[in-house]
C-alpha cells in the first residue's frame, strides 16, 4: 500500500517536530508506547530499544510494523488501552487522542508526551469562516496560543514549510481539515508554503 505520509516532502519538513519529540521523551528507562502511531514516524525517530505503538487503523499499524521491524505493533484503541497499569515508562501521542481523553492507566509512572497544534498551524489550508462557525473558529485559536492545560512543560515549534502539489493533497487527506466545508488542499495544481505550529508537551503520569 502506497504511504501518503512517506511519500510526502511533509515527512522532511517535520523532522524538526520529531526532533523536539525526541529531546522532550529523552531516555525514559523502559517502555515508550506511541497512541495513534500512524505510520511509525515518530516512533521511527526515537533511538530507543522498547518501542510500542498501537492505532485504531489496520493498514497505519501494518506500515508502522514494516518501517520498524524491530517494535511491536497492535491495532486497537486508546481509549482501552492493551497495556497494565505501570509498564510504560513514557506514553506518547502526536496528532492523534491524548490525554485528555485516554483514561491514565497506561502511565502510571512516567509521562505523557503530545504533540497539538498552536494557533497558526496549517493555516493556509483552512477555509475562511463566518458568523457562529468563525466565532468557535477565534475560541479554538485563542486555546490553541496556549499549551495544552495539563502540560507541565512545553516549548512551541514554529516554521514554514513549502509543500509542492502532491504533497499538499497529500497532507490535505492526512488531517481533519479534510472534513471542513471550503478547506483548500485538495484540488491544488500549485504548491504553497504553510506554516507549522506545534505545541511539544509533557505532563506527568
Ligand atoms: C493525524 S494521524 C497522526 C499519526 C502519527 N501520530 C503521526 O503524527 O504521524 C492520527 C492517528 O490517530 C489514530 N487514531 C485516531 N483515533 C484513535 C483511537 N481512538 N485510538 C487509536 N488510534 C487512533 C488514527 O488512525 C491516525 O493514525
Amino acid at each position: 500500500m502506497r504511504s501518503p505520509l512517506a511519500a510526502a516532502s511533509w515527512v522532511r519538513g517535520t523532522t524538526r517536530v520529531a526532533t523536539a519529540v525526541a529531546e522532550v521523551v529523552g531516555t525514559p528507562t523502559g517502555p515508550v508506547l506511541d497512541v495513534g502511531c500512524g505510520e511509525g514516524y515518530y516512533l521511527s525517530q526515537l533511538p530507543l530499544p522498547d518501542r510500542f505503538g498501537l492505532d485504531v487503523a489496520k493498514s497505519a499499524v501494518q506500515m508502522a510494523a514494516r518501517l520498524l521491524p524491530d517494535s511491536q505493533f497492535v491495532v486497537g484503541s486508546a481509549y482501552r488501552l492493551p497495556v497494565l497499569d505501570g509498564s510504560v515508562a513514557a506514553v506518547l501521542s502526536v496528532f492523534a487522542p491524548h490525554r485528555r481523553r485516554v483514561p491514565a492507566s497506561a502511565a502510571a509512572r512516567g509521562r505523557w508526551v503530545t504533540v497539538t497544534p498552536g494557533p497558526h498551524h496549517l493555516q493556509q489550508m483552512r477555509p475562511v469562516l463566518s458568523g457562529d462557525s468563525q466565532r468557535k473558529a477565534s475560541e479554538r485559536l485563542q486555546r490553541r496560543a496556549e499549551p495544552p492545560v495539563e502540560a507541565a512543560a512545553a516549548r512551541r515549534v514554529q516554521f514554514e514549510l513549502q509543500l509542492d502539489a502532491s504533497a499538499l493533497r497529500d497532507l490535505f487527506y492526512m488531517t481533519p481539515i479534510r472534513w471542513q466545508a471550503g478547506a483548500t488542499g485538495a484540488d491544488t495544481d500549485t504548491g504553497r508554503a504553510v506554516s507549522v505550529d506545534v505545541w511539544v508537551s509533557s505532563s506527568p503520569a
